[in-house]
């Protein structure tokens, strides 16, 4: 809901539990009011009115204080805004109109030929905010840095910063720190979201993980960006967000044309951590996610059970074992086109090899489909290796800087896709590869960073960062237009390319490489601090773990890890026994069952994983599941009893493992006993009211 004051310069946005205020001043200063509970359009007036702070001149009394802080006058914060002309630099705007729509709300100010639109929307609790800028002309403008929006948090003592770190195979760890004067700036310099760091924060001073307030913040864009959280000398604290990591240049903007952020949004909570989870998953399953209400299916890809080395009749046998223990749908990973038999070669011909599948893909997608499953395959549209025939015709179509090397990581070069005969080229190959077979499922990958990102003959070969993203979501979205019953994984070398940009044209990302099923606890533990299990892949792998770390695990260890998301198998499941075949298949049909809870489910992070017992509950309607893992049992201590979440404390629940009748109350305040001992040991409990 949308609320405007009776002077039209006071605005209130209310969501189910929260609420967001902003006001003009008659100097057409853009403050920030309020974030957090829900208040009335009465109380954003009594705000208003408070005089701002009488500083000495060394401090700016709009520092800390406005909604999208502009470069240039008396500011000295990080602006979110910096523009430069042949003649001037910064900005100073006026205001010109606000414009409402449903519970959109646009403010537009202008500067010379530059209007700058502010957009708000609430999506649940959720503040969707971006910008779009508009070049009226006549003179170019530069766009230094234009960022998605600034947060600004209430006056609090002791602000605590969570983030997620990480690097390839260890991606979405979560950290938290106390956050103090200066700034904390997270980022990719990479031309992806990266591994390093998912675009996503969250403020707090005293929650745990069932109470207290959290501020999030996360954006959606899939290249280059940066998150610089300021504590400023007040104390103040705020967030700046965009593409681009740099203050050197983001676009050039010529008369006529415009530039729109990605989205940054935001979320406040009084449920603690995992109260703002659910809210950001709710909000993803309803506003991001394509379809997000539809089933993933358990799939099986190739990937480590056969890397390179792949052939048609081979792939048709795993194929069928994957069929009997009741995957749903089969991926041929890397290796099938162009001369792709190791990592040297093949990029950018996306054509079935001839020696591997003499007659395309379509006999294989025909016996999968005949099997009952779904037919996938593997792409990494935006690369090249040098071995190629593209390369070989169009060698100036990658990214490089005239005179320099042109770095390879993994053989392979990073095609510019801001150019358009690149764009055409890739549409052309993967509309055609789509329509030559029966593709259900696309698994598109992204394995090297940016290096050198050089357009020679282009006037501003800046733009590249952002064109590159740009191109990449047109091509999904004609791809997915022109293929509706398509689904589409992102992947970059495992969660290189987690953002919600990407996650409103994908379907499901892949979560990392690491399939280690301890490992991941930890690494699933972050990723759901944000995301939903609906949408993070997780394979079943071989024991030991030759790819990572040789552990050994049981099955069972390793079914219960990868079933806390969408679940897949990635093992290679001709040199598995029957017996192993015939728990897999158990586990799969398990799987099945509780499939609707976990992907659609409320989260519930009962304990996590720090070596000892950790668990995830999924509630929905009258059902409930837990996923527990035992990673050590220490000292022959008894395993904690797990007090649940989000049940009814007075119904009762049958436990559907072992039939015994469960009060609610007892469950919630006094816990579940899991039975699991020794080391590596897990379990599915399901529950059902009765
Ligand atoms: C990196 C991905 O993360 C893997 O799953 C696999 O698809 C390889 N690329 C293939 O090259």
């Amino acid at each position: 809901m949308l609320e405007i004051s009776e002077n039209g310069r006071t605005w209130l946005l209310t969501g189910p539990a929260s609420g967001y205020a902003v006001h003009l001043t008659e100097g057409d200063e853009l403050l920030h009011l309020h974030w957090g509970p829900r208040i009335a359009l009465a109380d954003a007036e009594a705000l208003a009115v408070r005089p701002l702070p009488v500083y000495r001149p060394f401090e700016s009394p709009l520092d800390g204080r406005e909604e999208y802080p502009v470069e240039g006058g008396p500011r000295f914060a990080r602006p979110a805004l910096s523009v430069r002309t042949e003649e001037r630099r910064g900005t100073e705007w006026r205001f010109e109109a606000h414009e409402a729509e449903g519970d959109h709300l646009r403010l537009r100010f202008r500067d010379g030929g530059l209007v700058i639109t502010l957009h708000y929307r609430m999506r649940h609790d959720v503040v969707e905010r971006w910008v779009t800028l508009d070049n009226e002309g006549p003179a170019p403008l530069e766009l230094l840095r234009a960022d998605a929006a600034t947060w600004t948090l209430p006056d609090r003592e002791g602000w605590r910063l969570s983030q997620l770190h990480g690097r390839w195979a260890a991606e979405s760890l979560l950290t938290a720190a106390p956050l103090t004067h200066g700034e904390k700036v997270i980022g990719s310099r990479r031309g992806h979201t990266g591994h390093q760091h998912l675009p996503w924060v969250a403020l707090d001073t005293d929650a745990t993980e069932e109470r207290g307030e959290v501020y999030g913040c996360a954006l959606g864009w899939s290249g280059s960006w940066r998150i610089a959280v300021a504590q400023l000398p007040d104390a103040r604290v705020q967030i700046t967000g965009g593409a681009g990591y740099d203050d050197s240049g983001l676009l050039l903007l010529a008369a006529g044309e415009s530039y729109t952020t990605p989205v940054f949004a935001g979320l406040w909570s009084d449920g603690g951590f995992g109260g703002a989870s659910r809210a950001w998953h709710a909000y993803q399953r309803a506003y991001v996610v394509p379809d997000a209400d539809r089933d993933r299916p358990v799939l099986f890809n190739s990937w480590e059970a056969t890397e390179f080395d792949i052939s048609e009749e081979q792939q048709g046998a795993l194929a069928r074992r994957a069929a009997a223990i009741g995957v749903e749908l089969f991926v041929v990973d890397d290796g099938w086109f162009g001369r792709r038999t190791s990592d040297r070669a093949g990029l950018g011909d996306w054509t079935p090899n001839p020696d591997r599948f003499p007659k395309g893909l379509a006999p294989l997608a025909d016996h999968v489909h005949a099997l009952g499953m779904q037919f996938g395959i593997w792409v990494e549209p935006e690369m090249v290796n040098p071995d190629s025939d593209l390369y070989r015709a169009h060698p100036d179509w990658v990214q490089y800087q005239p005179g320099r090397t042109r770095t390879e990581f993994r053989n392979q070069l990073v095609l510019n896709l801001a150019r358009e005969d690149v764009q055409e080229y890739l549409w052309r190959q993967l509309d055609t590869l789509l329509s030559s077979a029966p593709i259900d499922y696309v698994k598109w990958d992204f394995n090297r960073c940016f290096t050198d990102a050089g357009w020679p003959g282009d006037p501003y070969p800046q733009r590249l960062w952002v064109d590159h993203v740009r191109a990449l979501y047109a091509l999904l979205d004609r791809l997915r237009a022109a293929h509706p019953d398509v689904v589409f994984e992102s992947c970059s070398g495992g969660g290189g390319r987690i953002d919600l940009g990407i996650m409103s044209r994908t379907d499901q990302v892949w979560t990392s490489d690491n399939t280690d099923p301890l490992d991941r606890l930890a690494i699933q533990h972050g990723f759901s601090q944000i995301h939903p299990a609906r949408v993070m892949a997780a394979w079943v792998t071989d024991s030991p773990n030759t790819q990572l770390n040789d552990r050994v695990s049981s099955l069972g260890f390793r079914f219960v890890s990868a079933m806390a998301g969408v679940l897949g198998v990635g093992g290679d499941l001709t040199q598995w026994t029957e017996e192993e075949l015939a728990e897999a298949g158990d586990w799969v049909s398990l799987y099945k069952e509780i499939r609707p809870l976990v992907q659609h489910g409320d989260l519930h992070r009962l304990r996590p994983p720090t070596g000892g017992l950790s668990a995830v509950q999924y509630v929905r309607g009258d059902e409930s599941v837990v996923l527990a893992w035992l990673q050590a049992q220490s000292y022959g201590e008894p395993v904690p009893a797990l007090r649940l979440r989000g049940l009814d404390p007075t119904a009762s629940y049958e436990c559907l493992e072992t039939g015994e009748i469960h009060r609610g109350a007892v469950l919630l305040h006094h816990g579940l006993d899991t039975a699991l001992r020794g080391d590596l040991d897990a379990a599915v409990i399901r529950l059902r009211r009765i």
